[in-house]
C-alpha cells in the first residue's frame, strides 16, 4: 500500500516535551515504523517543519536529526499548504496566539496542555477552531500510560463494583537551582509567565477523572508556593510567584469523592512519581505510571487497630499484579497516531479543545477555590456551537 506524507509544523520543539516526547519519540517513531497505518489500509508518514525563536538551536536539533525543514518565521512554515497540521508545544503562554494563527492559516491544530492559561481564552480558541471547521485536539497522554490504562480496563470491566473514592499522589522535590540545578524550567515557577502546578496538572487530573471515573462536578483545593526563591537557568535566583503544591478535593458524579495531592516540594516515597487508589465496593487498585495492582474484596484482610503492637501484616504483600495482556507504546506516540487518523480518515478522536477547555476551567477553579477558601461548582462550558 503506499504510504502519503503529511507535513507537521511542530512550534516549541526545542523545549523539554517538544523534543523528547513529541518530535523524537513520536514524530520521528512514527516515521521509524514506516508510518501510520490507516484502517482503510495505506499509511501516513510524518514530515517535520520544526519552528523556534532560537537560529542556532534549531539548526542544531535539525542536524541531530537529519530533518530537512526548520525556520524561525512561523508564518512561512504555515504558508506551505503541505503542511497540513500544527502542532505546538510552546510555553503555555504563547499557545493561544500561534494556535490561532494556524487556525487562520486553515492549518488542523494538535497542542500540549493545557490549552490556554485563562478560561476565557480556552473557550475562544475552541470556538475558533470549530467556525474554520479544522481538526483540533489536545495532548491528554496520561491516558495512554501503562498503569491507567490498565485501571481503565478494571473500570470497564467492573472490576471496582460502585467506585467510592479515589486517591491521587502525585510530585517530587524540584531542586531550587542554587546548590544542584532545577530540573524543570523556570517559567514554572513564576505566574506571570503561565507557571504553576495548578494550571500544570489539574488539566491532566480533570481528563483522566472524567475519561476514567466521571464528570468533575466541584474543586476544593488549597494551591500554596512552599518555595519562595528559586535559581533559574543562568544561576540568577528570583521570586517563585506561581504555586508549587496544590491539595485538591474533587466531587465527581455518582457520588465519587477524588483527593489529588500534586507537589514539587515533596519527597518520593512511593513505588512512581504518581499512584492514584481507587477503592470500590467490590475492589481497590493502585495504580502508578506502569503498575497496577489490585485487592479483590475476597482477598482483603481484617486489620485490627492495635497501637501497643508491630504491624503484623505485610499490606503491600497482599495485593496481585495486574498483568500487561497487551504491548504498551509510548503515550504521546500513541496520541499523535489517533489524531493523525483522526486528520486523515476522520477517525473518533474525542481529546479535542472543548475537551482541553474543561482542563483550564478545573485549573481556574482551583485557583479561584484556594484564593477565596471556598467549595467551587462546575457547570458545562457553552460554547455557542454544537460539537
Ligand atoms: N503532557 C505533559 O505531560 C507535559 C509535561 C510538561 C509540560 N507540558 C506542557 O508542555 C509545554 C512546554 O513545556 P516544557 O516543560 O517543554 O517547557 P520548556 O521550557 O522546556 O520548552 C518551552 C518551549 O517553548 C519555547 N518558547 C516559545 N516562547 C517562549 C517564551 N516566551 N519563553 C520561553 N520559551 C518559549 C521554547 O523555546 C521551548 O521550545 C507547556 O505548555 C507545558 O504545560 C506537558
Amino acid at each position: 500500500m503506499s504510504a502519503r506524507t503529511i507535513g507537521v509544523v511542530m512550534n516549541g520543539v526545542t523545549g523539554r516535551m517538544g523534543h523528547r516526547q513529541h518530535l523524537v519519540r513520536s514524530v520521528l517513531a512514527i516515521n521509524s515504523a514506516g508510518g501510520v497505518a490507516l484502517a482503510g489500509g495505506g499509511r501516513v508518514l510524518l514530515k517535520p517543519v520544526l519552528v523556534g525563536r532560537n537560529e542556532a538551536k534549531l539548526r542544531e536539533l535539525a542536524a541531530a536529526h537529519d530533518i530537512d525543514d526548520w525556520t524561525t518565521d512561523l508564518g512561512a512554515a504555515l504558508a506551505d499548504p503541505a503542511n497540513e497540521i500544527y502542532f505546538d508545544a510552546q510555553v503555555t503562554s504563547a499557545r493561544v496566539g500561534a494556535v490561532v494563527q494556524a487556525i487562520e492559516a486553515g492549518k488542523h491544530v494538535y497542542a500540549e496542555k493545557p490549552t490556554a492559561e485563562s478560561l476565557e481564552d480556552a473557550i475562544t480558541v475552541t470556538k475558533v477552531a470549530r467556525a474554520a471547521g479544522v481538526k483540533n485536539g489536545v495532548v491528554q497522554d496520561k491516558l495512554f500510560l501503562p498503569g491507567l490504562r490498565k485501571l481503565r480496563r478494571l473500570v470497564e470491566g467492573g472490576f471496582f463494583g460502585e467506585i467510592l473514592s479515589v486517591r491521587g499522589e502525585f510530585g517530587y522535590w524540584v531542586f531550587e537551582g542554587d546548590w544542584q540545578d532545577a530540573q524543570r524550567p523556570s517559567w514554572n515557577y513564576r505566574a506571570a509567565d503561565g507557571g504553576g502546578i495548578v494550571l500544570d496538572m489539574f488539566p491532566h487530573w480533570h481528563y483522566v477523572m472524567e475519561n476514567l471515573f466521571g464528570t468533575v462536578e466541584a474543586v476544593t483545593a488549597r494551591a500554596v508556593t512552599h518555595v519562595p526563591r528559586r535559581w533559574d537557568e543562568a544561576g540568577e535566583p528570583y521570586e517563585a510567584t506561581a504555586d508549587d503544591a496544590a491539595y485538591g478535593i474533587f466531587e465527581l458524579s455518582g457520588g465519587i469523592v477524588a483527593q489529588i495531592n500534586s507537589s514539587w516540594a515533596t519527597r518520593v516515597f512511593r513505588d512512581e512519581l504518581v499512584e492514584f487508589q481507587v477503592d470500590g465496593t467490590e475492589g481497590s487498585a493502585v495504580a502508578g505510571l506502569r503498575r497496577c495492582r489490585v485487592q479483590h474484596r475476597s482477598m482483603t484482610p481484617k486489620p485490627v487497630w492495635n497501637p501497643d503492637l508491630p504491624a503484623t501484616e505485610p499490606f503491600r504483600g497482599q495485593w496481585q499484579e495486574v498483568p500487561d495482556n497487551a504491548e504498551f507504546d509510548n503515550g504521546f506516540k500513541v496520541q499523535w497516531e489517533m489524531f493523525i487518523r483522526h486528520v486523515v480518515e476522520d477517525a473518533p478522536f474525542p481529546y479535542d479543545f472543548a475537551a482541553g477547555a474543561r482542563g483550564v476551567q478545573l485549573a481556574e477553579a482551583g485557583l479561584l477555590s484556594s484564593a477565596e477558601g471556598r467549595r467551587v461548582e462546575l457547570t458545562p462550558i457553552d460554547f455557542g456551537t454544537e460539537a
